[in-house]
């Protein structure tokens, strides 16, 4: 069976859904091909915080209805080493700004529920997707639904599969340049049923590592420990996990970190990557299909979101005017924020672990940096507004 559609999306996760989302808007027709099953993508544990211009667009766009309930807005986050816990205030440093808690599961719930109610085209479990004619009059995907093979043909493609999709290596050998970093050591995650301990996202840096206190409800907390990329998660039992956790988040001062039972561990690996250029021919790429950054920084699914505000703009300009213009520089426009973006996930990532390899010098240094940032308000500052996310720039 043969589809036709204006933009093919592959990826039903944050940058194929809510670009989908905006396409709709726009009046331009898009379909997604999923591999996974509904299911599946409304209960993957992934990111929690949505920047300001995240939330904002899930506002002015009708699906932030349930993110205004049952959101967590924060106004700042607190540093703590040393012994000593320091607040960033965002809202007073950014003019207003904040971040949202809301699990990345549930925004995808609620793009999905918004595209299945004005009846968009969402195919699950879509199997062996393959793209060709990319640099042709028409771009053709085919894939296999319920052991039938069919195609899409499309005036476009947005390649939103994230970092182990397809659409990033149908691109030609030699189109594009990758930048790679990787960093010794990854981050153990838990999901506990245990009221959060702080109002706010503690990031605590520590002689035995990094950790992190963040939530999803007033009643689950989300917490990370630094450790080894190849850590052995049976090596540890729920006990081990809070005795770490409890001792990276010491303060002088009285504090106690609230204990439950543990409902999810996982072991999420860091790296830093950039595809470029994000388009060739009728491609697309947007999200983690072009772009990983450690998530210290909380960015991975906001770049996502950014991107397709961009190619949203650029499909507009074609369907109305025929001009490719703005397509033409979607990758540099992109690009510009997702390098941006690189360097504040890889400054926070160094400013908060702890460095096996460091020598006493470097130690110090990175004592100082953290002295610095909580105690001048211009570096304050900085985080701050990168944190919060960085304004979108004119193009
Ligand atoms: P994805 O969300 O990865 O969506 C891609 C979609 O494409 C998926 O639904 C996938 O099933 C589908 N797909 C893949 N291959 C195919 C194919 N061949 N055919 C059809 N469909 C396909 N960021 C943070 O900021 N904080 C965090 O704590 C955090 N934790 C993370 C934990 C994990 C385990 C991972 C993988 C990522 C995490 N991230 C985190 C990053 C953040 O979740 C991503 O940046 C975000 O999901 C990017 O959205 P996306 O739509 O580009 O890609
Ligand atoms: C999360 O809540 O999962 C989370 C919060 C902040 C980060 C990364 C992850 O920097």
């Amino acid at each position: 069976m043969k589809i036709r559609t204006q933009v093919g999306i592959i990826g039903a996760g944050p940058a194929g859904l809510m670009l989908s989302h905006l396409l709709y808007l726009q009046g331009v027709e898009s379909v997604i091909l999923e591999a996974a099953s509904r299911e599946h993508i409304e209960s993957r544990i992934r990111a929690g915080v949505l920047e300001q211009g995240t939330v904002d667009l899930l506002m002015e766009t009708g699906v932030g209805e349930r993110l205004r309930r049952e959101g967590m807005f924060h106004e700042g986050i607190e540093l703590r080493f040393g012994g000593q816990t320091h607040r960033i205030d965002f809202c007073e440093l950014t003019g207003g700004k904040g971040v949202a808690i809301y699990a990345q599961h549930e925004v995808v719930k609620d793009l999905v529920a918004a595209r299945l109610t004005a009846n968009g085209q969402i195919v699950f479990e879509a199997a062996n997707v393959q793209l060709r004619g990319l640099d042709g009059a028409r771009a053709e995907i085919s894939f296999e639904k319920d052991g039938l093979l069919q195609e899409l043909s499309c005036d476009f493609i947005a390649g939103c599969d994230g970092f182990h999709g397809v659409s990033r290596p149908s691109i030609p050998e030699g189109v594009i340049t990758s930048y790679e970093q990787a960093y010794p050591f990854a981050w153990l995650g838990i999901l506990a049923q245990a009221r959060p301990s702080s109002v706010e996202l503690i990031y605590a840096y520590h002689d035995r590592g990094f950790a992190l206190h963040s939530m999803r409800s007033p009643q689950i907390s989300r917490l990370y420990l630094q450790c080894a990329p190849d850590e052995d998660l049976s090596a540890w039992p729920d006990e081990r996990i809070w005795t770490e956790l409890q001792r990276r988040f010491t303060l002088a001062a009285d504090w106690n970190l609230n204990e439950g039972p543990i409902l999810q561990k996982s072991v999420t690996g860091m790296r830093s990557f950039v595809a470029e250029p994000m388009q060739f021919a009728k491609l697309f790429l947007a999200g983690d299909s072009a772009h990983i950054v450690p998530p210290t920084g909380a960015k991975g699914l906001n770049l996502a979101i950014a991107d397709v505000r961009v190619l949203a703009d650029g499909f507009k300009q074609f369907y109305e005017s025929g001009s490719t213009e703005l397509l033409n520089r979607y990758s540099e426009i992109c690009l510009r924020r997702v390098w941006k973006v690189q360097r504040f996930s890889w400054w926070m990532t160094s400013l908060l672990h702890r460095h096996v390899s460091n020598n006493p010098f470097e130690e110090r240094r990175q004592l100082a940096e953290l002295d610095y940032v909580t105690s001048s308000r211009a570096a304050a500052q900085t985080l701050a507004e990168n944190y919060v996310g960085l304004p979108r720039e004119p193009y």
